[in-house]
């Protein structure tokens, strides 16, 4: 497969809301151990390289799948950070349209942000610099190419970056990278019948946000991690495009909280059920010391205009519930136990200190009455489609701001670049413990109203985004820029 726009749009001719699975080359086998990604440590002055490039992915059993990562066949490595440092990469491009490296979560100036106004062009390499100061957080990083992000994330443009801060080194939770401190890109994909991964979005599927049928974690399908007997911290990423999960394991238990999008929590909050929405964080601790194995399940996903126009989208096999199947944990009591209690508060999480808000504003995401910058329907924030050469809202350096966020036909994953924001309200309602912590995507139930203020600054070259983290909604032009003076 070349990895361009036509290859893209044809990949494969598989229906997407009916895949086939007559006559398909491959079956899709659950319990492969998961795949921990490598780590590119950026600290103490290290030059990471990332190059954007295509692979072949043995995701299925019987085929060989054409992904794309960065520097590896499919998704990236999590990359490591350190607050109060400059982390130096050399951004690479062996495919054949631009891509970029947008640093989800960073409180990074506009142009070093990686969005839309900075590709990285095919055989290019860029040095990048990033300006590493806030509180450690689990970010991370993928393509944010104008109406190609879709695409890029769902062929694996995309990676985990784990932000550590000295000051909060100490917490006291499990960070033995992988065994008691794992990475979870979790997403589900589509594949068609020769085994390639079919994206199409058009007609309802592009309305209401590309989903599939199978379930990745890390690359693998369905697959099952060996833990330790005692706590582990599970960094989850929901990597996929449009599908929202509520996650809970198999036998009910209830698991920990440690931290959001933008960083730890001040304290646990226990829960048996999790939702995360496209482009969300949350750190959980679990407790395995009894040595059972369980399962990780979601589901499920009724996001859509209407609600019951969500049974129409493509979804994994589940039961009369819509619950399936995310991955499975096994405890191996060869591995050493090392963390059995959580502290009751967390040291070095971050006290969001806003203030009063000095100016308001109101953000209405449209599903439509939107204009293409090149004519043509398409969905809009205020009433206008992202188009590269406007800037929709100018923002002032160290200023709190209250934004309104309205959304209409269903629920929509709302991210802001540059900065995290606290959660005021949402949906009319009272605000989980989880939700009082740093965000930077915010589910819109109807209505929302978040506090934000922005310490870097962008300017027009290098603007700022905020839109729909469902992919093909950002695509489709729910998008607006801002600058930050
Ligand atoms: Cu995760 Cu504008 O991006
Ligand atoms: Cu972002
Ligand atoms: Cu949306």
């Amino acid at each position: 497969m070349q990895f361009t726009r036509r290859s893209f749009i044809k990949a494969t001719g598989a229906s997407v809301f009916l895949p086939a699975i007559i006559g398909r080359a491959w079956a899709a086998e659950s319990g492969a151990p998961l795949p921990i990604p490598e780590v590119m440590d950026l600290s103490s002055g290290t030059v990471g390289e990332l190059t954007a490039q295509l692979g072949k992915s043995p995701m299925l059993q019987g085929v060989s799948t054409e992904t794309a990562g960065y520097s590896q066949a499919y998704l990236g490595p999590v990359i490591r950070v350190k607050r109060g440092e400059t982390a130096h990469l050399k951004l690479g491009n062996s495919i054949d349209e631009p891509v970029s490296v947008h640093w989800h979560g960073m409180h990074i100036e506009g142009d070093q942000d990686g969005g839309p106004h900075s590709p990285v062009n095919p055989a290019e390499v860029i040095d990048a610099a990033l300006d590493i100061d806030q509180p450690a957080a689990t970010l991370w990083y993928h393509s944010h190419i104008m109406g190609r992000t879709g695409a890029h994330v769902w062929y694996g443009l995309a990676g985990m970056l784990l932000v550590d801060d000295p000051e909060a080194a100490d917490s006291g939770l499990p960070s033995t990278y992988g065994e008691d401190d794992l990475p979870l890109v979790v997403q589900d994909r589509i594949f068609g019948s020769n085994g390639a991964l079919v994206y199409k979005p058009r007609g309802a599927s592009q309305m209401m946000g590309y989903r599939g049928n199978e379930i990745l974690v890390n690359g693998a399908i369905r697959p099952e991690a060996s833990v330790p007997a005692g706590l582990v911290r599970l960094r989850i990423l929901n990597g996929s495009n449009a599908r929202i999960y509520n996650f809970g394991f198999e036998d009910g238990r209830t698991f920990m909280q440690v931290g959001t999008d933008g960083g730890l929590l001040p304290a646990p909050a226990s829960m048996s059920r999790l939702t995360l929405s496209p482009g969300e964080r949350a750190e959980i601790v679990v407790d395995f010391s009894d040595g059972a194995a369980v399962r990780l399940l979601s589901g499920p996903d009724n996001n859509a205009p209407m609600g019951g126009m969500g049974r129409m989208m493509a979804s994994p096999q589940s039961d009369a519930n819509g619950v399936f199947e995310v991955m499975r944990f096994a405890v191996n009591t060869g591995l050493t136990a090392k963390i059995l209690t959580l502290p009751n508060t967390i040291a070095g999480a971050p006290v969001p200190d806003f203030g009063a808000p000095v100016r308001r504003r109101r953000f209405q995401l449209n599903m439509m009455g939107g204009m293409m910058a090149g004519g043509g329907h398409a969905m809009s924030i205020n009433g206008q489609s992202m188009d590269m050469a406007v800037i929709n809202e100018q923002a002032t350096r160290g200023k709190t701001e209250l934004w309104e966020i309205a959304g209409d036909g269903m629920k929509h994953p709302f991210h802001v670049h540059g900065t995290s924001f606290q959660m005021l309200s949402n949906g009319g309602r009272a605000l989980d413990p989880a939700q009082i912590g740093l965000k930077d995507v915010v589910l819109v139930d109807g209505r929302a109203e978040i506090l934000i203020r922005f310490d870097r600054t962008a300017d027009d070259a290098a603007p700022y985004m905020y839109h729909c983290h469902i992919l093909e909604h950002e695509d489709a032009g729910m998008m607006g820029q801002f600058t930050v003076v």
